[in-house]
């Protein structure tokens, strides 16, 4: 009987995020373009209990264990199976939290498909993406296992495609983060109530290269974030200064993401930036599906 699995769970950035109407629940639809990124935090799931227990090494700050996506994935997963709840769920933490890049959602992403190869794949995929649309908007992107897609919705809408080339990527992160229910609340503020779709042509042929992609990038809560944290705004300049094609805040923020035709470039940008006191990770954009790897005893 197979004891432990892993899994990696990378980052994500948006390439372009829209923030489409608010609907009757209060959620806002989206529309977005999620990118995977090499940086990732690694999810191993070993049987112990009883229950669920988290480790978590690596200094990220990842809040109370029972709100922490990665163990309520757990529970999630042993309540829709039935099988009895006895497992650590350890997570390597690289990915910065509170930074628009999808840390928690990828690690519960991880945690679903790791459980799922260590019991002998009790859940079909179309189930597993249940359970991934019921912990979050972030997490069916993560377990689609794609390292591009078109996300709709609450992202749970996705469509896979093609990675593009591998490009160097530079994150900085400013220390401070605006809650994502505040960043909505302000772009629904603003629309008064009233919201009028602009009418934007999106075609796939115009999301196969980095020239197209780098046309339609733009993320609606940017400019939100970044009356709040100025450093947003700041990073994303020098990013651009340095030659980045794309500069831009990840998610609902707060880091800034670059992406770059050199390493060079993005090592001139991360100097720039240091300058700046934040600090950078180095990372490029994934190509490579993760895949859960069971170690039989
Ligand atoms: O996903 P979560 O429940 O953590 O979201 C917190 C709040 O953010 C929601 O109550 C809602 O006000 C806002 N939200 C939204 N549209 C989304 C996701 C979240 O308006 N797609």
């Amino acid at each position: 009987m197979a004891e432990r699995a892993s899994a990696p769970a990378p980052a994500k950035v948006n390439l372009f995020l829209h923030v489409l109407a608010r609907e009757e629940s209060g959620y806002h639809g989206l529309e977005s373009l999620f990118c995977a990124l090499s940086l990732a935090d690694t999810v191993t799931v070993r049987r112990g209990g009883p229950g669920v227990r988290l480790v978590v090494e690596g200094g990220v700050d990842t809040g109370p264990p029972e709100r922490n996506l990665a163990m309520r994935a757990a529970e999630a997963f042993h309540g829709r199976t039935g099988v009895p709840a006895a497992v650590d769920v350890e997570l390597v933490k690289r990915i910065p939290a509170q930074a628009g890049m999808g840390g928690g959602s990828s690690d519960a992403a991880a945690v679903l498909r790791a459980l799922n190869a260590l019991h002998g794949e009790p859940l079909d995929r179309a189930a597993l993406l249940q359970l991934a649309i019921e912990l979050g908007s972030d997490v069916p992107f993560f377990l689609c296992g794609s390292a591009l897609a078109l996300g709709w919705s609450r992202g749970e809408r996705l469509l896979p495609l093609p990675p593009l080339p591998a490009r160097p990527v530079l994150i900085a992160h400013p220390g401070v983060a605006m809650p994502t229910p505040d960043a909505f609340r302000v772009i629904a503020e603003r629309r008064g109530g009233g919201y009028t779709p602009r009418a934007r042509a999106l075609s796939l042929d115009r999301l196969d290269s980095w020239d197209a992609v780098a046309e339609t990038a733009e993320n609606d809560f940017q400019p939100v974030v970044e009356e709040r944290i100025p450093f947003v705004g700041l990073a994303a300049a020098a990013m651009r200064t340095s030659g980045a094609r794309i500069a831009l805040m990840a998610g609902s923020g707060s880091s800034v993401f670059g992406v770059f035709d050199s390493a060079d470039e993005r090592d001139d940008a991360a100097e720039r930036i240091r300058g700046l006191r934040m600090k950078v990770w180095a990372a490029s954009t994934a190509q490579a599906e993760p895949v859960a790897e069971v170690d039989a005893e």
